[in-house]
């Protein structure tokens, strides 16, 4: 089916593109889908998710969100089937303060069993929101806690047993942000969807039909679900009109497995402000920021030149850490440059903040190792063999195995030789302790490893000091392969013998086939 374009629009787009052009922004060959031609345009404005609608009490907040299936318009004229939380898919941006106590109450509008999970929160492990808070179809499950922790830009999703994957790729995930005295008081730009952009960025595939592909091909097994239509906020190709010069952008990578080497077009340099779970100590200068899935970095941009230019994902000759070495090169997916957003600061209106010298950095001093009364070992694997056997060869044996039929249960993916299972608690954590965990990795692709309840502190790579990027408090780590990372955690008083948290790679598909664990406190 044909549609014709009004002149108009085509003018409109006539000019993008000449602007897209002397920005140097490559677009990508053709491809003869009429998807790929919707997918051309990169002119969609960004839409911003709604700051979730909240009753407060003192300091009582409660939200209300509704898991339920819809279709939204990726492309325009088609229709793609999705899930959402309070819209079509994704969810509103929910917002709290430290010392809130917030209530959710989650009701599940969909035919099967899903969970939501506050990604990075410190928590009473039943409210996590993990695989074992189970909401079934019509049912509402009522999470409560205390907001303990400072200013961060964490984020919710979907959590339930072997569904994660198509369940977040559906669209069942958000963004949660906290904001403490500090972070209010400072001269950040925070006015929301002026010079405070939430990004939630993701890749994801489609079909001819507008529908959403998942698990598809071989390698999404094995590598996790990788898309080739990248979305920011669930719009395609958008672009971004700032109006500021100075532009907070809270970039999270949502999407199931890939990582970026997110910069800018034109190679200007920005200000790394965050990490995942609080603020660096001062903004670091850098012109590229490496973000794994699950990870999220606050950083602040000057378009006080009033220029257009994208935000891409670099190309990289092996994807962070990797050798160059065969199966490893083959599992390097981001051989080529992504275009994710355009930004157009050509309106862009002066803005009264600058770049400060140093950032209200919550401290926790029981983030010493030496205060460490535990040191765990996590190895990573992947492949058909036990311990050292999920190398090269055994990824090959796995390949070709039995795993493709879909086999959960068959062990692909573990820690510590272990796969996931819902009746193992893994191991007991003393609560009020703090505890150094060794994560290391035998496979031959990098792993982004998750833990929930805490934010924790990277101590080394392979002996070595963390990139700058990385001295924020954290609750997800990228571990390469032939690395070990050492992080130190705190346990709060909360314990509870029987309700278990989970600590995984936050590669969905990974996680959903058995790279996952679970830990009580008491
Ligand atoms: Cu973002 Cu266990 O999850
Ligand atoms: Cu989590
Ligand atoms: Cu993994």
């Amino acid at each position: 089916m044909k549609k014709r374009i009004p002149a108009k629009t085509n003018k409109q787009r006539r000019r993008l593109l000449q602007s897209i052009a002397a920005a140097g922004i490559v677009l990508p060959l053709a491809p003869s889908s009429v998807l790929a031609r919707k997918e051309q345009k990169f002119g969609n404005p960004l839409i911003l998710p709604p700051l979730a609608e909240a009753t407060r009490q003192g300091n009582q907040l409660s939200f209300n969100l509704s898991v339920a299936a819809s279709q939204t318009e990726f492309f325009s004229g088609l229709k793609t089937p999705t899930l959402g939380i309070n819209q079509s898919y994704l969810g509103p941006v929910l917002r709290a303060k430290q010392g809130d106590t917030v209530t959710i109450n989650v009701t599940n509008k969909i035919s099967e069993i899903t969970t939501l999970h506050w990604h990075g929160m410190t928590l009473p492990a039943n409210m996590d929101g993990g695989p074992h808070q189970e909401i079934n179809p019509n049912q509402t499950w009522r999470s409560r806690f205390e907001i303990r922790q400072g200013a961060a830009t964490l984020w919710y999703h979907s959590h339930a047993m072997h569904q994660t994957g198509p369940q977040v790729y559906q669209g069942l995930a958000g963004m949660f942000i906290l904001d403490d005295k500090a972070s209010e008081s400072s001269d950040l730009p925070k006015d929301y969807g002026v010079d405070d952009i939430p990004c939630t960025i993701q890749d994801r595939r489609f079909n001819r039909d507008g529908s959403l592909s998942y698990m598809s091909q071989m390698p999404d097994h094995m590598m996790g679900m990788m898309g080739t239509t990248m979305l920011v906020n669930g719009v395609v190709r958008p672009v971004l009109k700032a109006q500021k010069t100075l532009l907070r952008l809270r970039l999270h990578n949502g999407s199931n497995a890939r990582s970026y080497q997110f910069a800018f077009s034109d190679e200007r340099p920005f200000y790394v402000i965050a990490a995942d779970c609080g603020f660096l100590a001062r903004p670091f200068k850098t012109k590229s920021i490496h973000l794994a899935a699950a990870e999220r970095a606050e950083i602040l941009l000057d378009v006080s030149d009033k220029k257009q230019f994208a935000l891409i994902s670099l190309a990289t000759q092996n994807a962070a850490g990797m050798g160059g070495m065969g199966m490893m090169r083959m599992m390097n997916t981001n051989k080529q440059r992504l275009d994710i957003m355009l930004i157009d600061a050509r309106q862009a209106q002066p803005s009264k903040h600058r770049i400060p010298v140093s950032l209200p950095v919550a401290s926790n001093p029981a983030l010493d190792p030496r205060k460490a009364v535990t040191t765990r070992q996590f190895e990573l694997e992947m492949g058909m063999m036990g311990r050292g056997g999920g190398g090269p060869m055994g990824m090959m044996r796995g390949m070709g195995g039995g795993m493709m039929g879909g086999n959960r249960q068959g062990g692909m993916f573990r820690i510590n030789g272990k796969s996931m299972d819902k009746n193992r608690i893994d191991f007991q954590v003393k609560r009020n302790t703090t505890e150094i965990w060794k994560v290391s990795n035998a496979s031959p692709m990098a792993h982004p490893f998750h833990v929930h309840n805490v934010q924790f502190k990277v101590l080394d790579r392979n002996g070595k000091a963390p990139h700058p990027t990385e001295t924020g408090l954290k609750d997800t780590v990228l571990v390469n392969p032939n690395e070990v990372v050492r992080i130190v955690m705190a346990f709060p008083e909360f314990s509870d013998a029987t309700m278990p948290y989970m600590y995984h790679c936050h590669i969905l598909e990974h996680e959903d086939q058995g790279m996952m664990g679970q830990f009580v406190v008491v």
